[in-house]
């Protein structure tokens, strides 16, 4: 049997997702909003496609969770996104009330699912998910690092001169402005970008990645980024749906990892069939380390806002 992917939020996010999931054919997938006929047109709009890119992916679109039944995988984007001059952090309770009435209604028809939570300020609702669906951690998965180690990948690329394909990078610590990008660990065929790169254009470099979403947010105005946001879940969805073990790093819950203890921050997951599999605890520098603290204490600060 196919796999099933839910989507929740059908925006710009949502509906992308759902191009690149059917499009790299990895299970069937229904995409859900409250705005009636939008999940619906964009669903057979997406199915019609299908003969064209030669690939047997189902896609519908729905108000009613009904159809999202038995969903092996959730992803949820629903939520507002943020204008110029907005911070994640001012999505906060919006969203919140937004999660609210959708981890319940997700988590009723889909039990056994996992959970990959989209919508901003991440980690504080990937928290609220966590709480509110009563699933263990290795079942819900906040996705942040992913887009942002893709940002300061495609920027040392372009840098360079060389292939994305020979860049690596790694971004720790929550979605916001305390992220914490790792240069020591970022390579280009292996070779740290340290032994590259001037410290100098590194730092030009990572301040670009933190501010990697309000770049766009200004040229767009009215939304944010949402092409390179919907690749990032979706190469979560495939490293589970295939069990690929696939290190990447992700939101996920703390419990005394890396010195923190009940909250979501980004770190590197093993993701595979059971969702995260392993948190990998790596050697950081006490510099590296009070980076990834300080960011950590910012997320705190956002879920004591909402009590999760
Ligand atoms: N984690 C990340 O790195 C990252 C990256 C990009 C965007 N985001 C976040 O993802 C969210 C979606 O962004 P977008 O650009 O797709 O926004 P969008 O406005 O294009 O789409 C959001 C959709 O959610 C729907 N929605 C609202 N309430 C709902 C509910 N109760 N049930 C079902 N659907 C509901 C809306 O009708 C809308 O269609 C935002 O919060 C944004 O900040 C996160």
């Amino acid at each position: 049997m196919r796999k099933k992917i839910t989507i929740v939020g059908s925006g710009n996010v949502g509906a992308t997702a759902a191009h690149w999931m059917a499009s790299k054919e990895l299970g069937d997938v229904v995409l859900i909003d409250i705005i009636p006929g939008v999940p619906q047109g964009k669903g057979l709009d997406l199915l019609e496609a299908m003969p064209i890119e030669k690939r047997d992916s189902f896609v519908l679109g729905t108000e009613d969770y009904k159809d999202t039944a038995n969903s092996d995988i959730v992803v949820i984007t629903a939520g507002i996104p943020r204008k110029p001059g907005m911070s994640r952090d001012d999505l906060l309770n919006t969203n919140y009330k937004i999660m609210q009435d959708v981890v319940g209604k997700v988590v009723s028809n889909s039990p056994n699912c996992i959970l990959i939570i989209v919508s901003n300020p991440l980690d504080a609702m990937a928290q609220a998910a966590y709480k509110i669906s009563g699933f263990s951690r290795n079942r819900v998965i906040g996705m942040a690092g992913v887009l942002d180690s893709a940002r300061f990948r495609a920027f040392i690329a372009m840098e360079l001169g060389v292939s994305v394909e020979n860049v690596t990078a790694f971004v720790l610590g929550g979605h916001g402005d305390t992220m914490v990008p790792l240069p020591r660990y970022s390579t280009v065929a292996g070779v740290p970008i340290t032994e590259l790169m001037e410290k100098s254009t590194i730092e030009r470099l990572v301040q670009r990645t933190r501010d990697g979403g309000a770049e766009i947010v200004k040229y767009l105005k009215t939304g944010s980024a949402y092409y390179a946001p919907s690749a990032a879940v979706t190469e979560m969805v495939e490293a589970i749906i295939k069990d690929k073990k696939k290190i990447l790093p992700c939101a996920a819950y703390l419990e005394g990892e890396y010195g923190i203890h009940g909250l979501f921050v980004g770190v590197p997951c093993k993701l595979g069939a059971r969702g995260i599999e392993d948190v990998w605890e790596i050697r950081l520098t006490d510099e590296e380390m009070a980076a990834l603290k300080k960011s950590a204490d910012s997320v705190k600060e956002l879920v004591s806002v909402v009590g999760v």
